[in-house]
Formats: C-alpha cells, structure tokens, sequence
C-alpha cells in the first residue's frame, strides 16, 4: 500500500509543479496585455482555471498523501522523522506559502491591476525550481545528516 499511496503523492506533486511553473508565465503575458482588452479577459480566465481545475486539488493531494506517509514514516528517527524527511517537509511547505502567494497575486490582477512587473514575474520562476530541486534530493538521495 505505501508504494501506491508514493506512486499518488508523485503524480499529484508533478501536476501542482507544473502549475506552480506554468502561471507566472502567465502572469508575464497578463502584466503586458492592454488593461480592459481582450487578452486581459483570455489571461484572467486562464489563470483562474489552472488554479481552480489543476493546482488546488492537485496541492490538496500531494499535501495529504504526504501526510499519509508522514504516518507510515512516524517513529524512524529522533524526532519522529528522519532529519531529511523533515527538511523535506520544510521545504514542501515553502512550496504551499508559494501557491499561495501565486493565488494572492491572481486575485491582484483582477480589474486591470498590474501587481509586480513582466520581468518580476520572468525571474520569480527560479524561486520553486530551486525548492525542487532541494526536494527531490533529499527525498532521493536521503542524506544523514551529523
Ligand atoms: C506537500 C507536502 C509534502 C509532504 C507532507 C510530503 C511528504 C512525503 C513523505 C513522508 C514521503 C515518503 C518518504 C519515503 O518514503 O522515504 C514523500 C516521498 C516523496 N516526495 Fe513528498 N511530500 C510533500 C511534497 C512533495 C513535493 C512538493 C515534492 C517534489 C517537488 C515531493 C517529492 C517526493 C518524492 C520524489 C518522494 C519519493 C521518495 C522516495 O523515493 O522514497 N514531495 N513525501
């Protein structure tokens, strides 16, 4: 059963990651379409469908199968988890600050708002490929720390 609740957790953790990556591109196109125009009305409709429809149940997910092998993972190290599995957790939860950060920020451009610029969102990308790449070497390579 805890390979299957695993094999869940990666499926639902690459759709939120996909979405995570996928809307400040959006948000890019958004910060330089004409406020009123027809491209503003598309961006507007497309953001809130990739947060509706893909990123918020597949975060949902990721987050509590995680929990579940949380349970699973209880009682392995000193306190209650490895140390690795917590930094992991850590750094998912970051993860979550940042979705919400993307949603507050959808809701800015409500209304022709223009919250940060078009190269703030180009760059911003850097911030969750980093946290990923933290991640899945932790979860991978499983280092012991001390
Ligand atoms: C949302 C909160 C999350 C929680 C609470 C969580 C928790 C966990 C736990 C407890 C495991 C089991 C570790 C093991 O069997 O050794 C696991 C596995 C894994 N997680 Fe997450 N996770 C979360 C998000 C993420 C994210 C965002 C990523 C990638 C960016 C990720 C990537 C992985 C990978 C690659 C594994 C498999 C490790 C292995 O092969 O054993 N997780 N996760």
């Amino acid at each position: 059963m805890y390979l299957w609740i695993k094999a869940f957790h990666l499926c639902a953790v690459i759709f939120w990651m996909a979405g995570l990556l996928y809307l400040p591109r959006l948000f890019v196109y958004h910060s330089v379409a004409q406020a009123g125009g027809e491209l503003e009305a598309k961006m507007e409709e497309a953001e809130a469908k990739l947060l509706r429809i893909i990123m918020n149940p597949a975060m949902i997910v990721a987050f509590v199968l995680g929990l579940v092998l949380i349970g699973y993972n209880w009682g392995n190290g000193p306190a209650g988890l490895q140390l690795w599995l917590w930094v992991k957790v850590l750094a998912a939860l970051s993860l979550i600050a940042y979705h919400g950060f993307l949603a507050k920020t959808r809701k800015a451009f409500l209304g022709g708002g223009r919250p940060k610029s078009e190269k703030f969102f180009r760059r911003i990308n850097e911030v969750p490929a980093l946290v990923t790449i933290l991640i899945v070497v932790l979860a991978i390579v499983k280092p012991v720390f001390g």
